[in-house]
């Protein structure tokens, strides 16, 4: 038996950074997954086989045996097998498991690859063992895996890959889902810049401790977006929402998580027609999100185009991770 499993990206829409200080943060999955196939080994072994990391190998009995990637191919896969051994784990059975992933998520871009191909390898693993594992034990297992690779996430990547919608996520204070009928048509951009969310985040910590009086009511106001954001999502207004994209991005330059690459982005989406754009996660490279009138998509996604290649339409999905197909050997 073979069974397939998707889970969708996520942006941040609106409060990145100021929900460090306990700013409430507005995350949206999209219609980008990553897929992940799994089936029962004669042996004991597990094998991964990743497209995107460039990397797959077989762990058993403590040792890891590379097959592609080089010796940055195990500490990759990692996250992955942990999420495996809990479910064989879970299920008291002593089999090997292959599993493969495909992704249409760009990798380390902040759109929250490493959650969504944890989310579906749960799902798919889980279900090809028999174990029918509910959502909120799916995220569990998906958090812990990607505490190994991000020391201290929020939870936010895959919560919002496990239940799909709009969160509303308040550090501490957990998750809320939102309501939100309006299509949010989107234009993605990635700088292909990796960075480190960590060094983003101390750059703001340092910046608030020489300018506290400065940078206290940047928060503030960051907070009190994405509260006013809330109704114009519920509402259905993008364009008010998208002026409020801007002044949230001016507030993220503002505490030094821009570039120039950024900057470029932003500009080249506005001036072709967007209502609002910014950066999105941690800045210093990653992805831009422009929210665009359905019918200037195909001019902003040019636009963008010109200055990243990877620039790509993308929209609102409500579906978390789900089942794509089961097959079974004759
Ligand atoms: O780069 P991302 O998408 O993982 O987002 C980081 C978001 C920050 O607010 C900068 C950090 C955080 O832990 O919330």
């Amino acid at each position: 038996m073979k069974v397939t499993a998707s889970a969708p990206a996520k942006v941040i829409l609106l409060g990145e950074h100021f929900v460090v200080y306990g700013k409430p943060a507005l995350v949206l999955a999209i219609d980008r997954r990553a897929y992940v196939s799994a089936e029962i080994r004669e042996d004991e072994k597990i094998y991964i086989h990743s497209e995107d990391l460039g990397a797959s190998g077989y762990f058993y009995s403590g040792t890891f045996q590379v097959e592609e990637g080089g010796q940055t191919a195990e500490m990759k896969l990692k996250p992955i097998e942990t999420v495996i051994r809990r479910i064989l784990t879970l299920s008291n059975k002593n089999v090997g498991i292959n599993v493969i992933v495909t992704s249409q998520i760009p990798v380390a871009a902040g759109l929250g690859s490493s959650a969504a191909v944890a989310v579906a390898t749960s799902v798919a693993v889980s279900n090809v063992l028999g174990l029918k594992l509910p959502k909120d034990e799916i995220f569990q297992i998906a958090y812990d895996a990607e505490r190994i690779i991000h020391g201290t996430p929020s939870g936010v990547d895959p919560a919002i890959s496990t239940h799909g919608g709009v969160l509303l996520y308040v550090r501490g204070k957990g998750i809320t889902r939102l309501n939100v009928e309006t299509d949010l048509p989107l234009v993605i951009g990635n700088t292909g810049i990796i960075r480190s969310t960590g060094e983003l985040v101390a750059r703001v910590r340092e910046m608030r401790k020489r300018y506290p009086l400065i940078i206290n009511p940047i928060i503030e106001t960051g907070g009190r977006i994405v509260k006013e954001a809330i109704d114009l999502l519920k509402n259905g207004d993008l364009k008010a929402l998208g002026e409020l994209m801007n002044i949230d991005h001016a507030l993220l330059s503002a505490v030094g998580v821009s570039n120039e690459e950024i900057e470029r982005l932003v500009y080249a989406a506005k001036k072709a027609g967007a209502y609002g754009a910014k950066l999105t996660g941690a800045g210093g490279g990653g992805c831009v999100i422009a929210l665009t009138p359905q019918n200037r998509l195909v001019n902003v996604v040019r636009a963008m185009e010109e200055i990243s290649s990877e620039s790509f339409a993308a929209k609102k999905t409500e579906e978390g991770v789900r089942v794509e197909e089961e097959t079974y050997d004759p």
